[in-house]
């Protein structure tokens, strides 16, 4: 794990597009897993912008969202999918088809959806980044407590912490929903490459449980200690209950040191060499 405090949330945004650049830059048809929430907000509105500079093109690009609300009216202002085209999407090249969501039909049923994505991102090639944001419980994805290290993409019942966190964002006419479609735990492990984003004091716990604290069903983030290629970006704030921050922070200036002498480029960064499943 390769833990990168910045100083700042819009500092989190610009370093997580430099790495989403150098994706983009090093395999143009890449695979992105893609999160909503607040935390990724600036990260997208950084990458529309380099898009509209003609920096980036998403022309080729496969995305898959990690969740999807499950009973949503059509349209709905809350779904993940209005939230991507909002942010992202809609201010960029990437091509229609190429965009995928958990999402149930009307008349299926959502047992199904599971499978079936699972399916569509093996067929993409699998992914080859994965962007999570942290929920202050520790989950990623809608992968509360306790869901299994595992686990697939399936339909999950919110807990109480994520249906308080997400009232805060509702309407008085709107309905809060309390079941979604999400990515397993399983599933994102399966990733290339992951990019946990966090900003502000109110995940310094939930950060510092993925990072430091024991790998646990009970923190689901914690699982990401057992991947091979995983980037931590925080803020200072959301980086303040980590014990070794400093330690971290040596550890970033030593690897700038050999990038400056060796190259720094996506082609120079192992990060982006080919992973052993890219050699199947
Ligand atoms: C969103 C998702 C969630 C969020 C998490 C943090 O697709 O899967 O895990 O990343 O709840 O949300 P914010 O960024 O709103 O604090």
């Amino acid at each position: 794990m390769e833990v990168m405090i910045v100083s700042s949330s819009d500092e989190v945004a610009q370093v997580a597009a430099d790495i989403l650049r150098d994706m983009l830059l090093h395999k143009p048809a890449c695979v992105l897993g893609l999160a909503t929430g607040s935390t990724p907000i600036a990260l997208y509105g950084e990458l529309v912008h380099r898009y509209q500079q003609g920096e980036i093109s998403l022309r080729e690009v496969q995305t898959f969202n990690l969740d999807e609300y499950l009973g949503l009216q059509p349209k709905s202002r809350l779904s993940y999918r209005r939230f991507m085209s909002e942010h992202l999407f809609a201010h960029t090249d990437i091509e229609a088809d190429n965009i995928h969501f958990p999402e149930c039909a009307a008349e299926q049923d959502p047992r199904t959806v599971g499978p079936g994505y699972e399916w569509a991102i093996s067929n993409a090639g699998g992914i080859d980044l994965q962007v999570l944001g942290i929920g202050a419980n520790g989950h990623i994805g809608f992968n509360e407590p306790s869901s299994s290290l595992g686990s697939r993409t399936r339909v999950k019942a919110l807990a109480p912490r994520t249906l308080q966190d997400n009232s805060k964002l509702l309407r008085d006419d709107e309905t809060q929903p309390e079941m979604a479609i999400t990515m397993g735990i399983g599933t994102i492990m399966d990733a290339r490459r992951i990019l946990l984003l966090a900003t502000g004091e109110h995940k310094a716990a939930a950060v510092a449980g993925a990072v430091e604290g024991a790998i646990s069903a009970m923190h689901p983030a914690s699982v990401l200690q057992a991947h091979q290629r995983v980037r931590v970006i925080v803020d200072e704030a959301a980086a303040s209950q980590l014990q070794l921050r400093e330690y971290y922070q040596w550890v970033r200036r030593k690897n700038d040191s050999i990038a400056s002498q060796h190259g720094g480029s996506a082609d120079d960064d192992p990060w982006f060499h080919k992973t052993v499943e890219d050699l199947d």
